[in-house]
């Protein structure tokens, strides 16, 4: 049975080109009236114009699809809202918000600015919670949401000279994880894409060979899966070039140490057991964590049976 998006709202963010453009199209080519946003400009954040937004719609339209562009820069409040709003008094609702404008100011942490670190921040995490904000009563309202944030093996596991942007991106699943918990009753869903993809932010630095596999067309499902009606939740999605994987965050089962041993040369001595991948699993929420840990020291101090 095809997925289709017939009577849903979405709002891309940064679609005038690379992932997001890609994001956009598909969707509208399966019937979701689809949000065109994008501030323009270049990859450092610098500059601004429309046209980016303008073609992606004009390139929906024909082909049947409706569209609408959008210039709110993701990182302030007051043209986010704007946009939301604009988006309601004209559709109605918001159904999916696909969270995907970014930039990049690379620079190794000893190079890099503050300043550079807080734009960076600025745009993709909290250009990332402006969108869910603006839309987040829209879709409790509705009783219906899906929201996709842009995470990146970057900020999953690293990458020399993006302390800014893996920050960042990191970030974006700490709100996701928590997002989650709240907008279960609503049947808001929030999910994390992390993408590899051959785009403006990835030319000169990805061989031309695996550009041309990499190309933005082969991550669009995963985001169109993540924001369908049986999307899954809290699920960090990975994809590129037609390959798909799921990253998740795994706490070990760990181990209780008697008094005389919560000492860091305790620690040490008993290494190989707190770090053992034996019975890791991944936690459902962070509470689960405080109630494993007092479990054990319960049954360490005989105070349950083991
Ligand atoms: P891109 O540079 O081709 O597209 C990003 C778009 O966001 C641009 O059109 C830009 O104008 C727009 N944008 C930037 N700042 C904005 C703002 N403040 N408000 C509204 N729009 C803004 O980049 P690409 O590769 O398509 O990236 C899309 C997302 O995927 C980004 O969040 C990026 O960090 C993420 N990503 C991309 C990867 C890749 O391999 N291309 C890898 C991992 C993550």
């Amino acid at each position: 049975m095809s997925i289709r998006y017939d009577g849903k709202v979405a709002i891309v963010t940064g679609a005038g080109q690379g992932l997001g453009r890609s994001h956009a199209i598909e969707l509208a080519k399966r019937g979701a009236k689809v949000v065109v946003n994008d501030l323009g400009g270049n990859l450092d954040g610098s500059g601004g114009g429309s046209e980016a937004a303008l073609a992606v719609v004009a390139e929906i339209e024909a082909a049947g699809g409706e569209a609408m562009a959008n210039g709110a820069n993701v990182a302030d409040y007051g043209q986010v809202e704007a946009m939301v709003k604009q988006t309601v008094d004209k559709w109605g609702r918001v159904d999916i918000l696909v969270n995907n404008a970014g930039i990049l100011r690379d620079k190794s942490f000893a190079k890099g600015s503050l300043e550079d670190f807080r734009l960076v921040l600025d745009v993709h995490l909290m250009g990332t919670v402006n969108c869910s904000k603006a839309c987040w009563d829209v879709m409790r309202d509705q009783a219906y949401g899906r929201i996709v944030v842009t995470t990146s093996s970057s900020g999953l596991y690293g990458n020399f000279g993006q302390t800014n942007y893996g920050s960042a991106k990191m970030g974006v699943i700490g709100l996701m994880n928590t997002l989650v918990q709240e907008g279960a009753k609503y049947d808001i869903r929030v999910n994390a894409l992390a993408p590899t993809a051959g785009t403006r932010m990835t030319e000169g630095l990805i061989p031309e060979e695996a550009f041309a596999l990499l190309t933005p067309e082969t991550v669009t499902p995963a985001v169109l899966y993540l924001v369908s009606e049986d999307a899954p939740n809290k699920t960090i999605m990975c994809a590129g070039a037609g390959a798909y994987a799921v990253a998740r965050i795994v706490e070990t089962d760990g181990a209780w140490l008697p008094p005389g041993e919560q000492t860091p040369e305790g620690i040490a001595a008993h290494w190989d057991a707190i770090a053992s991948v034996e019975g890791e699993r991944q936690p459902e929420a962070g509470f689960e964590q405080t109630v494993k840990f007092t479990g054990k020291a319960m049954e360490g101090l005989g105070l349950v049976d083991k």
